[in-house]
């Protein structure tokens, strides 16, 4: 009787011990899960280093929603900027009272999100569909926005095209160029010392096809400045400089940023911080 009872208690003890054991794997296979997802997470959400873009390449973008991610599209190194702002810290009251040309800025990189802002301000689609942030006569759209990137976190540096409708910007030339566009702007040292400068393009076919000489010697340089006045807004909102430049050499900008021959330069934006 004794070593019945004796042998039935270490039944149960050895049930009780495999039971523990068990109960101790599924605990690591969910610690080990989250620690997986944290990984995860990480290379989701600190996607502007190159290392972690290239590993999210091949992603397909609407799992990642609101991140910035490269991409090769045709060749072409794509980043998907983070979708913009719509509430700041400032009232436009405020940004149109302290809003200043400013040409020095310091060694400080923008962000991504800065960037995506600016991009965004000046010529970002604001009803999600096809109308911007800056009005146009008839819609027409006939500016297309460069942007000369040299120091901005998790970018390589070059030029890039902006795409407003999938709020993108498409490298077009390699490496950082700041310096050459600062001679083309007869020596402007704050072109080679912001981390970016905004390059205004008309594309005048566009709008003369309807509007005609009306289109071309009015309408486009209108819509210059109001989108030119948006990026000086958003700049000041975020605490950021920007100085409008219409000194410079078309042909020399022209040839550096390689554009097409309906493309015509008129107007930069250095923004960096100051
Ligand atoms: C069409 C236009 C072209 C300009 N070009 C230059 C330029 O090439 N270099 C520069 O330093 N500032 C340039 N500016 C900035 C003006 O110098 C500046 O707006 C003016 O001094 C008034 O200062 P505020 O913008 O701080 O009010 C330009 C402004 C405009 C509207």
């Amino acid at each position: 009787m004794k070593n019945i009872s004796r042998i039935v208690s270490l039944i149960l003890l050895f049930a009780v011990l495999i039971l523990s054991v068990a109960c101790q794997i599924e605990v690591e296979k969910e610690v080990d899960a989250e620690a997986d997802a944290e990984v995860g997470a990480e290379v989701y959400t600190d996607v502007n280093t190159k290392v972690n873009m290239e590993d999210n390449a091949e992603a397909d973008l609407d799992e990642k929603g609101d991140i910035t991610m490269l991409k090769t599209e045709n060749s072409q190194l794509t980043y998907f900027l983070l979708p913009p702002e719509t509430e700041g810290t400032i009232s436009v009251e405020q940004a149109l009272y302290t809003r200043r040309s400013r040409r020095n800025f310091n060694n400080t990189a923008l962000q991504v999100e800065q960037l995506s802002q600016i991009l965004w301000s000046a010529y970002g689609i604001s009803d999600g569909n096809r109308l911007r942030t800056s009005p146009s006569a008839g819609a027409l759209y006939p500016l297309e926005i460069y942007v000369v990137i040299g120091n901005v976190t998790g970018i390589e540096p070059g030029v890039y095209k902006y795409d407003s409708n999938e709020h993108k910007i498409i490298k077009t030339i390699d490496g950082d160029i700041r310096e050459e566009l600062s001679a083309a702007a007869l020596n402007q040292r704050m072109v080679n010392e912001a981390p970016i400068t905004v390059v205004y393009i008309a594309v005048f076919d566009r709008i003369t096809e309807r509007y005609g000489e009306r289109g071309r010697d009015r309408y486009v340089f209108m819509e210059i400045g109001h989108s030119a006045q948006n990026v000086y807004l958003q700049a000041e909102a975020l605490g950021l400089g920007t100085c409008a430049i219409g000194a410079f050499a078309d042909d020399s900008v022209s040839q550096l940023l390689d554009l097409p021959a309906d493309e015509v330069p008129l107007y930069m934006m250095p923004v960096g911080n100051y």
